[in-house]
């Protein structure tokens, strides 16, 4: 018998990830049987998610991911450990909130709608959650193999992660993340999951 628990540090801060998803839609509709396909790597965006919120049997309560829907219509999807509630940890049920939620009309830009318990949507696309993270006081590093070794970042408030997913960010986004920070985990380029899984690892450390 499995029982459910929440994921709580004491001495933790606060942790974001950002994740752009250049061809996944932020309207219309996608095949929950062709999310690699289809659906714009949006399995990528799902394993984000899974990484990001995730631990065996539990949810990390300080973390919160928001997914940048770049086609069809750009949208944000944000996931907040702290109240999600009804989202299992296999890509398909993570998918299926997705899907509802774009589905749905799309918030005007910067203004969230809570959609269901933890998960909230909203216009807008990068440039918009790097301005919310900043005026929220979120330190926002941009991950990239060949910036500085994230163990050498002393996290002292609440810590902000952007990535793209299998393509490399464009030169409009290249240009706004151009005054940010970079970290690496070193210099083989990975999967952005197994990035944000490592990232959890190094700020857990005591
Ligand atoms: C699959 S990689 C993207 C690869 C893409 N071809 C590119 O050139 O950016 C997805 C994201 O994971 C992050 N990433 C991958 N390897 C990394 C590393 N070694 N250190 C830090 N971040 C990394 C970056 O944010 C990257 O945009």
């Amino acid at each position: 018998m499995s029982t459910t628990w929440t994921w709580t540090w004491g001495e933790c801060l606060g942790r974001r990830f950002a994740i752009v998803g250049h061809d996944t839609p932020g309207s219309g509709d996608f095949s929950l049987n062709d999310l690699a396909g289809s659906a714009g790597r949006m399995d990528v965006l799902l394993r984000a998610v899974n990484s990001a919120l995730f631990v065996s049997h539990g949810i990390r309560e300080d973390t919160q991911i928001v997914l940048h829907l770049e086609d069809s219509g750009p949208r944000r999807i944000r996931f907040d450990g702290g109240s999600l509630r009804g989202v299992h940890p296999d890509e398909r049920s993570i998918a299926g909130q997705v899907r509802a939620v774009v589905r749905s009309p799309r918030p005007p830009i910067g203004v969230w709608e809570e959609f269901s318990s933890g998960i909230s949507h909203s216009g807008g696309s990068l440039a918009e959650t790097l301005d919310e993270w900043s005026r929220q006081g979120c330190d926002t590093l941009i991950m990239d193999a060949g910036g500085g070794s994230l163990e050498e970042i002393s996290q002292e408030g609440e810590i902000g992660f952007v990535l793209s997913d299998h393509k490399p960010f464009s030169e409009a986004e290249s240009e706004l993340l151009s005054g940010y920070d970079r970290v690496s985990l070193g210099p083989m380029w990975l999967q952005g999951h197994a990035c944000i899984a490592i990232a959890h690892y190094i700020l857990d450390r005591p």
